[in-house]
């Protein structure tokens, strides 16, 4: 049996019809940009968020630059993320300018270690980006309050968590603004590039449609120099069929989560992920560690069963962002986990019977 990492074909065939209709749609009006497909996702993004705004934009890398932009933060500031990261969220602080500082990861939730938050805060620091890695929430109450006392902005990177909540609030509507990715694997993907950043602030959000609309206020008016980074309106339209099936599809997320916790428990030597209390994942990944992590991805491919490593190099140990500061000096949850992590095939188009291989094909590594 093969068991395929991610299956966007399926999910194309199931939509086929729908998806065709809304394309066919933008095509017929010729509104390829920043028309009425745009306005209608950010409306329905926003509602679905629970935030006032939506601004969509080209990516999710964009929308995380392009929000710090919009705050303010540039050369001469600081702002700390996390070391287990894709790589886009520490790009987001470096091409707007600032300096990233990197905090260790809280085992076992892999996301921001709040209690390591005070040490990383200097007289530079403007913001906190926590991420919201695999699905689950970071916990967010001790990194909002400590926000609150520096006087700090909180942006939540928000690309792999669409609709996971934290003590019942959806990811992206907690700090200032939720950044989001569209990237195609993801919970809700467009079939290309797309991303977002929600906001209750309306000024951060009129702020965005200016930088991400090179730099223009009004016709032919720049009080800023921008980029462009407008949310197409093919993607709009794609995006616009898939959110009404985006909790459907997370609860299948969470129903074959449950099947690999219940079927891999007691395995040997594998350590399996944890929801923290109050969470809610969208299990946009199903990560667990084994100390000969290569070895066993290895039997499992030639199982046909196809994985993935979120991420096998941390930032702090890239060429790009040697001598980044990091909280503690060279974050060491960080460091030994990533040479043991394991994606699991996660999505929703996956059968009972594939997550019952897997767990055998697992169960079976010696
Ligand atoms: C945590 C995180 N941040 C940012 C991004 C960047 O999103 P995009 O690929 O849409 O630019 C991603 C996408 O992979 C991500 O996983």
């Amino acid at each position: 049996m093969k068991v395929q990492f991610v299956d966007l074909v399926s999910q194309y065939q199931s939509l086929h019809h729908e998806i065709h209709e809304a394309l066919e749609e933008v095509m017929s009006s010729a509104s390829f940009v920043l028309g009425g497909a745009v306005t209608a996702f950010e409306r329905n993004f926003a509602a679905y968020c629970g935030t006032k705004h939506c601004v969509g934009v080209a990516s999710g890398a964009d929308a995380l630059h392009l929000a710090l932009r919009a705050l303010g933060i540039g050369p001469g500031d600081e702002v700390i993320t996390v070391a287990n990261t894709f790589i886009a969220t520490v790009n987001a602080i470096a091409l707007a300018g600032a300096e990233p500082v990197l905090v260790d990861a809280k085992d076992p939730w892999y996301t921001m270690d709040p209690a390591l938050l005070e040490a990383a805060v200097t007289p530079k620091t403007k913001a906190i980006m926590p991420v919201h890695l695999y699905g689950q929430p970071a916990d967010m109450d001790p990194i909002l309050e400590i926000a609150h006392r520096h006087g700090l902005k909180v942006v939540e990177d928000a690309a792999q968590a669409h609709g996971a909540r934290y003590k019942g609030r959806r990811t992206g509507s907690m700090g200032v603004c939720g950044c989001f990715s569209f990237y195609p694997g993801k919970n809700l993907g467009s079939y290309g590039e797309g991303g977002a950043v929600v906001t209750d602030d309306e000024a951060l959000a009129n702020a965005l449609r200016v930088y991400r609309n090179c730099g223009q206020s009004e016709k032919y008016i720049h009080p800023v120099v921008g980029f462009n980074s407008r949310l197409h309106s093919m993607q709009a339209a794609v995006l616009n069929v898939k959110l009404p099936y985006l909790d459907w599809w997370n609860e299948k997320r969470s129903h074959f989560a449950a099947l690999y916790s219940d079927g891999l428990a007691g395995t040997p030597d594998l350590v399996l992920p944890e929801v923290m209390p109050g969470a809610e994942s969208v299990w946009h990944l199903y990560v667990v560690r084994h100390p000969r992590r290569d070895d066993l991805m290895a039997f499992l491919k030639e199982r046909d069963v196809f994985c993935g490593i979120h991420y096998p190099v941390p930032i702090h140990l890239q060429t790009a962002y040697a001598g980044v500061r990091t909280v503690p000096e060279g974050v060491p949850v960080t460091t030994v986990e990533a040479t043991q992590l394991l994606s699991l095939p996660m999505h929703p188009e996956l059968t009972d019977e594939q997550v019952a291989y897997v767990i055998e094909s697992v169960r079976a590594f010696g």
